[in-house]
């Protein structure tokens, strides 16, 4: 319950109804209802004002919780036994020493890629960037023994079938595997289970200090049986976490260097800085994430306008597409030159900074930033560098039934290689 109550849009979220483009609903009720309002169920409050928005990512753990609202998301969507009993957690693997291990395993995945794509050819770009995404995560946090030949196939595979970003890729396709009741979900983990468990099986007796060898001693205290299984486990949810957006961030990079071949030529030659910029502004751009924070104790927010009493039960929302591009002159069109470094270059235009962002603002921001960049910044250099690369593509939509994370493409994106 939220006291006074705000309008309420005649809109249900696309879990709880049939919505085509939940991203275009939620921008035509702003335009009808202002900055605040609740969606038809009156169980999501969402907030667009500088003050609101800045009040959102203000919101402690404890009181709404980020945690709490991305788990009941993802369950839609994975088998509730991967959430019990994690011991290690994605935010826990991006320390600052650990970037070196993975970029180590991105330039060994680069080296892979390359020999499977050959001297000339024809891939689809978020095809290539999305195995490259499985290839840098297995071997970084499960030994590069996954990320390569049979096991990384099966792996693939699995992980694919498992997807938890569907669950906000596709929420008009959660009321089926509910009533499956996750079956084919179920076959996938049980599969990526064994196949990490094996690999465990293999690593024992040849332990280093690596990500994998980290998860795997945390259950060094378990009976053999549990142990094998239990640290397979973390090992997915790791990867899971990992395929919501790096892939995507990836592709859209890609995608707006090839529409732009004098800026991929300067990024070729190897200007670090302006392909960290583009890789922002393609992430920045093509963002449809909702952020959730699920409240678990009486609050009071207040939007500029109004001061809301919030009761538990209610989820509070905002919507990234709605501000990233809108909150200033210009920030509509595709432009590296909106960032200086890693900050906007002109944050004084924006009525609050929290209006703007690729990876996240306050108590929750992406731990994964300076590794995913560092990736992304290097492998779409790897790419121009090794190739001559010709787009068959004219125009890429974002896929409409997206919302959450960085955009999937409803169309294919052909893209003809040749070795340079
Ligand atoms: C282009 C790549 C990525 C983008 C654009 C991105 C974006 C974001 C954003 C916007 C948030 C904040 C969400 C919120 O406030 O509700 C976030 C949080 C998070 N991201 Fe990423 N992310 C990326 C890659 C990754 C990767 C590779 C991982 C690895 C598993 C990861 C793990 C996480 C985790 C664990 C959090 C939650 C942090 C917390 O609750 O304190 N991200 N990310």
């Amino acid at each position: 319950m939220i006291t006074p109550a705000p309008p309420a849009a005649d809109l249900p979220l696309p879990w709880d109804g049939a919505v085509a483009d939940p991203v275009a609903a939620l921008a035509a009720a702003r335009a009808d209802h202002g900055d605040t309002f609740t969606d038809v169920s009156r169980r999501y409050l969402f907030l667009f004002s500088p003050q609101g928005v800045r009040a959102f990512y203000a919101l402690a753990e404890d009181v709404a919780s980020k945690g709490v609202a991305d788990v009941r998301m993802l369950l839609r969507k994975v088998p509730d036994e991967l959430f019990a009993g994690r011991r290690t957690l994605p935010h826990e693997l991006f320390g600052r020493d650990d970037v070196g291990t993975y970029l180590a395993n991105l330039d060994w995945a680069l080296e892979v890629t390359a020999r499977e794509l050959g001297p000339a050819g024809r891939l689809d770009v978020f095809d290539h960037t999305r195995r490259l995404g499985h290839r840098i995560g297995l071997a970084s946090w499960a030994g590069r023994g996954s990320a390569d030949g049979p096991r990384f196939e099966r792996l693939v595979t699995a992980l694919d079938a498992l997807d938890a970003s569907e669950a906000f890729v596709h929420p008009d396709l959660m009321g089926e595997v509910a009533r499956s009741d996750k079956a084919r979900e179920r076959d996938a983990l049980a599969v990526a289970t064994e196949e990490l468990a094996r690999t465990v099986d293999e690593l024992d007796g040849a332990r280093g200090d690596d990500l994998f060898d980290r998860i795997v001693a945390r259950w060094d205290d378990a009976p053999a049986d549990e142990r094998r299984v239990n640290a397979a486990l973390d090992v997915v949810l790791v990867h899971l976490a990992s395929m919501s957006n790096l892939f995507a961030g990836l592709g859209w990079t890609i995608v707006d260097l090839l529409a732009r071949p004098d800026m991929a030529e300067q990024v070729r030659g190897g200007d670090r800085a302006l392909a960290e910029a583009c890789a922002l502004e393609s992430i920045r751009v093509h963002q449809r994430s909702i952020m959730l924070r699920q409240v678990l104790r009486p609050i009071e927010l207040d939007d500029g306008t109004q001061r809301y009493a919030v009761e538990p039960g209610v989820t509070i929302a905002t919507l990234l597409p709605l501000t990233n591009l809108s909150a200033a002159p210009g920030l509509d069109r595709w432009d590296p030159s909106h960032w200086n470094g890693r900050r906007l270059r002109d944050p004084s235009d924006l009525a609050a900074v929290e209006l703007v962002t690729a990876f996240g603002h306050g108590r929750h921001p992406c731990p994964a930033q300076p590794f995913s960049l560092a990736a992304i910044t290097r492998a779409v250099t790897d790419l121009l560098e090794r190739y001559e690369l010709v787009a068959e593509l004219t125009e890429v939509r974002e896929l409409p039934s997206q919302i959450g994370g960085v955009a999937r493409a409803a169309d294919p994106c052909p893209v003809r290689y040749t070795a340079r």
